[in-house]
């Protein structure tokens, strides 16, 4: 049984992360989406709003787990008994970041891959940062987002 492991902040999940999931499912028998608690980075949403967001988002899937996580990735991916990171992959802004800590992790732990998914083409310009911009100033984000993402930054903004 392959299990693989999707880390990141999803706040919010848009739809390039949710066209990740479902190229790795494709793949593995199973995928578990956990959300990193980064004390570094101050997030719009608390993790079980976009723990909550998520499993809204991919209700629509099978072999499916959304969870969180905090610490070390490696520790938490070897706690699942899993071997492989997914990261999704959009421009070459990208690749150094991912690059350098794929081989870091690798350094660390061997046994553990990361795999890089290429988003679609559609969303290769879409991050989460731009989506709360986008919100923030009222822009549209109709069918960059799932709907129910949509409806919380409407929630979120309409409160500030
Ligand atoms: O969506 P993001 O913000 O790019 O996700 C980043 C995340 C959560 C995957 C990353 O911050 C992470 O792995 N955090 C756990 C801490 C860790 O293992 N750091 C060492 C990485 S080399």
């Amino acid at each position: 049984m392959k299990t693989s492991v999707y880390p990141g902040s999803f706040d919010p999940v848009t739809n390039g992360h949710i066209d990740v999931i479902e190229r790795a499912l494709k793949i593995f028998d199973n995928v578990i989406v956990t959300v990193g608690d980064n004390p570094e980075k101050k997030p719009l949403f608390t993790i079980q709003e976009r723990i909550d967001m998520l499993k809204e988002s991919t209700k629509h899937l099978k072999n499916i787990e959304i969870d969180s996580f905090s610490g070390l990735l490696l520790n938490y991916v070897k706690s699942k008994n899993s071997k492989i990171i997914i990261r999704g992959l959009r421009a070459v802004s990208d690749f150094e970041f991912e690059f350098q800590r794929a081989l870091l992790n690798r350094v660390v732990d061997k046994e553990v891959e990361t795999i890089f998914i290429m988003t679609k083409e559609d969303y290769v310009y879409l991050n989460s940062s731009i989506i709360k911009e986008m919100t923030k100033f009222k822009g549209k984000v109709n069918g960059l987002v799932p709907k129910i993402v949509e409806e919380k930054l409407r929630e979120k903004f309409n409160k500030t």
